[in-house]
């Protein structure tokens, strides 16, 4: 085996990677570069630059990610309306590939050999991690604490860090936190009192929504426009792509939208259950969706719907960087020339509705659809031949039956 000399961490300065490079340290015998990713958790970094510095970290790399994140990751996604299992927006599954590539390009640049994460062994994060390494460097080792050393618990976490003195975070209540992973798209919230999914999951658990309950009696209808299936504004003003998501969550968030209680399926093979909260990616689902209906040809809506759970759940299974992936993108973001418009949209008690939508490039016509007299030529005559010939093997079908 050859020594490793230098392994660049993925930190974010929680109990987990607090440990981690400890043990990295201790373990290795080399130096440790820590990377942090801002990708709008919510947090503060300044403590996580400081707890690196204490732990003897030299090259300590913080990088505001929320541009990125939003823009080549989040919708891209978006603009295949992805949902895996019909619910989950895939908020922690978009960001693992991003880290990735970043800690690939620090390790590149700093000369390392070797990137360490925190994930566990039986979660679907490490599989992103280390699938989106292994797609973008082949040369880089790859080291997953969580699989090698003889920590099995959590329980056993909280002693290791008591021994090395490392401290201990704890929520506001002063317990051991639930796991959580937070990002511009979404909170995700497992573990603990929701390890059993026959427990209700208690309040304190929601961090960037209310209860739809407490939401404000009266609704408040907020405007988006899209550009070729990419969101640009909000209430006609022109945002980049990280202030426009951080503008939709706290707008939805205030009005309780975006909660799901969901048990999933791991890649990994087991069933999970989290609470998850995506107020602004709930609001452009249902905003995009609203675009898309008047935009698109049918059978390109349709053939996008038939492959959406498919492209979803590669995002899931942590295939972003794979060579299908990027197949299914480019026929999704071709469908998207002419998705641009804007739609209306209410905020109300946990919900978020299209109210109304317009397009200059609309397939929409009312003359054709009209219940009036209309000036476009159409010959209900038509409809009845049509009706006729796909009627035909049905009734084929039925005089064999003998009905
Ligand atoms: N189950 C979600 C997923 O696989 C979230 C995983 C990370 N979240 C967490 N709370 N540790 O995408």
């Amino acid at each position: 085996m050859t020594k490793i000399e230098k392994i660049v961490l993925s930190y974010s300065g929680g109990l987990d990677t607090s440990i981690i490079l400890k043990w990295l340290q201790e373990t290795y015998g080399c130096e440790v570069v820590t990377f942090t990713a801002d990708l709008g958790q919510g947090e503060e970094l300044g403590p996580a630059r400081a707890k690196a510095e204490m732990s003897g970290v030299k090259d300590i790399r913080i990088v505001d990610l929320r541009e990125e994140f939003v823009s080549d990751f989040v919708f891209p996604m978006l603009r295949a309306n992805a949902l895996y299992e019909g619910q989950y927006l895939l908020g922690s599954s978009i960001a693992r590939p991003l880290i990735a590539k970043h800690l690939v390009g620090i390790a590149r640049e700093v000369g390392a050999h070797a990137v360490a994460h925190g994930a566990t062994g039986k979660g679907n994060d490490q599989v992103r991690f280390e699938l989106a390494v292994n797609a973008l460097d082949p040369s880089i080792k790859i080291i997953a604490p969580w699989r090698q050393w003889n920590i099995r618990s959590r329980m056993q976490l909280l002693e290791y860090a008591e021994q090395h003195h490392i401290l201990v975070p704890s929520d506001k209540r002063g317990e051991a936190p639930f796991s959580i992973d937070a990002n511009l798209l979404h909170t995700s919230t497992e573990g603990k009192i929701l390890e059993n999914p026959a427990e209700v999951a208690p309040d304190h658990v929601y961090q960037r929504t209310v209860d739809p309950v407490d939401a404000p009696d009266t609704p408040e209808i907020i405007t988006i426009g899209f550009e070729r299936g990419d969101p640009v504004s909000v209430n006609g003003k022109a945002m980049t792509p990280a202030a426009l998501l951080t503008g939709l969550n706290g707008l939805g968030g205030r009005h309780g939208v975006g909660r799901l209680d969901l048990v999933e399926n791991r890649f990994i093979g087991m069933k999970s259950r989290g609470i998850y909260e995506t107020p602004g990616g709930t609001i452009l689902l249902a905003a995009h969706r609203g675009i898309e209906s008047i935009t698109l040809d049918r059978a390109a809506a349709h053939l996008k719907d038939e492959i959406m759970p498919r492209y979803a759940e590669l995002i899931y299974n942590g295939f972003w960087f794979a060579p299908e992936r990027e197949m299914l993108q480019a026929l999704i973001d071709h469908s998207q020339t002419f998705v641009s418009g804007e739609v209306a949209i209410r905020l109300y008690k946990g919900s978020a509705s299209v109210i109304s939508r317009t397009s200059p490039c609309s397939l929409y016509s009312a003359d054709l659809v009209t219940f009036e007299e209309s000036a476009i030529a159409y010959d209900h005559h038509d409809a009845e031949g049509f009706i006729r010939l796909n009627g035909l093997r049905l009734r084929r079908w039925a005089a064999r039956n003998g009905r």
